[in-house]
């Protein structure tokens, strides 16, 4: 069983960011296996890289369709995204300047916490806005093909 055990009930109703969700418990999956299997220091370093630059893609398009939605304050939520974004950086940082200081399996178990959180807690709040926009953008399709 892989470290994060991808489900159909993690979806937050948009398809996009279900595929960046699914993604991101991909690399922190190719993580665990870096730590796990001692595959090496630049290994790991490479892909907690990966990680950060897919974490501010993903929040970028997240708080995109946010606006999008007109979702109300939307702003702790948005404050938690600069949050993670900024311990990541910690995390790369720490690890590149001195790799012993870093606690693989703290650090994932803190990943795979967050990400858990991330959908189940904090995106799920918003799957109605979501499908909302979903619906209107099939409206907005069959107009542009019809
Ligand atoms: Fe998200
Ligand atoms: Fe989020």
């Amino acid at each position: 069983m892989a470290f994060i055990d991808w489900k159909s009930d993690f979806s937050v109703g948009h398809a996009d960011l279900d595929h960046d969700h699914l993604r991101l418990s991909q690399i922190i999956n190719r993580l665990y296996d870096a730590v796990e299997f001692d595959q090496g220091n630049a290994v790991v370093g490479a892909t907690l890289s990966s990680l950060r630059r897919y974490v501010e893609t993903h929040f970028a398009r997240e708080e995109r369709l946010l606006t999008l939605c007109g979702v109300p304050d939307a702003v702790e939520h948005v404050r938690s995204h600069r949050r993670i974004e900024a311990t990541l950086e910690d995390f790369e940082n720490l690890h590149s300047h001195s790799p012993a200081e870093l606690d693989g399996v703290a650090l994932l178990e803190f990943l795979r916490k967050w990400l858990i959180n991330h959908v189940l807690r904090d995106d799920m709040q918003y799957r109605e806005y979501f499908e909302i926009l979903k619906k209107q953008s099939r409206v907005g399709d069959e107009l542009r093909y019809n």
